[in-house]
């Protein structure tokens, strides 16, 4: 029996939330304004689910998401998720996040910013290159012929297997793309990004989700240029 927390329930949140409940994981979500804003999504997900503090979320997750706009990082806990392995949801927008000159540098990676404000959790890069929308209605049951493919970066290899694991029961299979310092290689902006998972000739705010297996994936990170 696996909790998962989550720091930020909204889009993307909301829809992994959905997915883990759908799995057969416990949730606990957690949001800025509090628990109490919580209770539509709370109500939707049934038992399974409840609402706390981004602390208490954190604490009772086995498993944790952070899935906030990147410019509050550091608002994350970070004592109730120490050891703990961290999903990393989160891209850089500029114009969302104000300015984050190593970001721009391209000295670091956002998911690297995140590691350094968790120093002893292991931190995952994963769900950041999926529109939540098509999050929902590519997710699959193991071997089906059209099961997609997500990325995961990582340091820490059990943490990803751990990763791989909750995105393999949650309707996923999982393309491990290599370290935190790898993961601009899906980052905003990146072939990988988004457009991928709409099909490349489609509208994208209007495609329903067209799946992707591995080795369109791998292309789309062997193709990325910083
Ligand atoms: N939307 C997508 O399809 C998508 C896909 C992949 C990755 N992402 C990335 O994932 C992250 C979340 O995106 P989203 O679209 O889900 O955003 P969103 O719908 O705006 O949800 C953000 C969540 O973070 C919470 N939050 C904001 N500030 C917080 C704080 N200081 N402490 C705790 N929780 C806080 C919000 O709570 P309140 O509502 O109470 O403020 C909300 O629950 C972003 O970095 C985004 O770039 C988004």
């Amino acid at each position: 029996m696996t909790t998962v927390g989550f720091i930020g329930s909204g889009h993307i949140g909301g829809t992994v939330a959905r997915l883990a409940v759908a799995a057969g994981y416990d949730v606990v979500l957690s949001n800025s304004r509090g628990p109490e804003t919580l209770k539509e999504l709370v109500d939707e997900l049934g038992p399974k689910a409840s609402a706390g503090t981004s602390a208490e979320a954190a604490a009772a997750g086995d498993l944790v998401i952070v899935s906030v706009p990147l410019g509050v990082y550091r608002d994350v806990p970070v004592e109730p998720l120490a050891g703990k392995t961290v999903l990393d949801t989160n891209n850089y927008y500029t114009q969302r996040d104000g300015a984050i000159p190593e970001l721009d540098a391209d000295s670091t990676t956002s998911s690297e910013l995140l590691q350094r404000h968790l120093p002893t959790s292991k931190v995952v890069k994963a769900f950041n290159n999926i529109y939540f929308v098509h999050l929902q209605a590519l997710a699959r049951p193991a071997g089906a012929a059209d099961r997609s493919v997500l990325a995961i970066s990582g340091d820490d290899a059990g943490a990803k297997g751990e990763a791989a694991a909750f995105l393999e029961r949650i309707g996923y299979d999982a393309l491990d793309a290599g370290t935190l310092a790898d993961g601009w290689r899906f980052q905003p902006g990146t072939p990988a990004y988004g457009g991928l998972y709409a099909g490349e000739n489609e509208n994208f705010w209007e495609s329903p989700g067209v799946p992707v297996g591995a080795s369109a994936l791998q292309a789309k990170l062997d193709a990325a240029q910083r």
